[in-house]
């Protein structure tokens, strides 16, 4: 081996990504020096957030520049070290970008234990998009058993464990996915005691059958209309987490807020947060989530796709609504 597969950043998005915006090239493996170690991606996770990464807008992260390899979270295995604490044969995450081969410091990577859970989850369900669906709901939204919870993007690598999550603390929980097959999934496979068709054409009566007592919680992932129709249902004092917009990401005008009337008249908690800023709670997170999935008491799905130079075409997939459960890149 001794070329290193690479997806650039070739040009900054107009509207929906396209996959001219990417440029796939071949590097020479980089040797580990001193203090350094070579790893081996196994897994490469696509997130939502990589489109705000591929945009120069002002945000809470500095975009990816154009010719730099795409940022992204990613699982390997440590195969030459010149590093005192990474060995070969480690397994690490962290942000590795979308490559087969890294050279790290270990800065801002974790080792992860493939025996405990299989390798993929890392990037998962017990990874950020867990830790990110655990602090979103136990940490802001707080729900009580018995209490009616609603998240958006049920299906998803974050809204599949926030569902799982509000069921574990007693509560009513109603998902909202785009498509039948989603929601056959977050109510049989998932276990949510509802979850309503966005896409199905009767969103605001769906949403209302299905939460006759109203809202307490609401985990929101997508925005535009499915917020819209959430805010409609609010009980007084309920709680918003809010988590991501994935509606807007590819509009040039966002949608926006269309019923903030009824976060006065309710007295709502709107929370914005980003799982970064609570590192505090991360390893906590990430040790429960572990082990209730190595249990089997939390349940995920992976959507795969093969090779790195197929991921491009994951990640405008999964933005468009195509994968089930977490997308994920197998590189190895
Ligand atoms: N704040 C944080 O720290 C943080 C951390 C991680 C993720 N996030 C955010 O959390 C959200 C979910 O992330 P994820 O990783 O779990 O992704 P995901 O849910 O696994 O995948 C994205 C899903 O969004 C849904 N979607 C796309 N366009 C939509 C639209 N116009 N209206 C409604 N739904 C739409 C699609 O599902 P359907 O087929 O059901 O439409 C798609 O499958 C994203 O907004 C992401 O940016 C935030």
């Amino acid at each position: 081996m001794t070329t290193n597969t690479q997806v650039l950043l070739a040009s900054r998005p107009q509207g929906w990504v396209k996959e001219s915006d990417f440029k796939i090239v071949e590097t020479a493996i980089q040797q580990p020096r001193g203090g350094e170690f070579l790893i081996r991606n196994k897994w490469l996770s696509l997130d939502p957030y990589m489109r705000g990464r591929m945009s120069d807008a002002k945000s809470y992260s500095a975009p990816v520049q154009i010719g730099d390899v795409m940022t992204g979270g990613a699982v390997g295995e440590v195969i030459e070290s010149q590093h005192p604490r990474f060995k070969k044969g480690d397994h690490v995450v962290g942000i590795l970008g979308w490559q087969e081969y890294a050279i790290s410091t270990g800065e801002g990577l974790s080792k992860v234990d493939p025996n405990l859970v299989p390798l993929s989850c890392y990037l998962g369900v017990v990874g950020m998009p867990g830790a990110t669906a655990w602090i979103g709901l136990l940490e802001h939204c707080q729900p009580k058993a018995g209490e009616t919870v609603v998240v958006s993007a049920a299906s998803g690598a974050v809204g599949s464990v926030v569902g799982q999550l509000a069921k574990m603390q007693g509560c009513r929980t109603v998902g909202i996915a785009g498509g039948k097959a989603k929601c056959d999934y977050v109510v049989k496979e998932l276990g949510f005691d509802a979850c309503v068709d966005y896409k199905g054409g009767n969103l605001l009566t769906d949403l209302k059958a299905a939460c006759a007592d109203g809202v307490d919680c609401y985990f929101e992932n997508v925005g535009g209309e499915v917020m819209d129709a959430v805010f409609r249902c609010f009980n007084p004092f309920a709680r918003v987490a809010l988590c991501g917009l994935i509606a807007d990401y590819n509009l040039d005008e966002p949608h926006g807020v269309r019923m903030i009337r009824s976060l006065l008249v309710n007295r709502v908690n709107l929370r914005g947060f980003i799982v970064l800023d609570r590192p505090d709670l991360y390893a906590k997170a990430l040790s429960q989530l572990g082990r209730w999935v190595a249990q089997g008491k939390i349940k995920y799905h992976e959507t795969v796709a093969e090779g790195l130079r197929n991921a491009p075409s994951a990640f405008i997939g999964m933005l468009k609504g195509q994968n089930l459960g977490k997308q994920l890149v197998k590189l190895a």
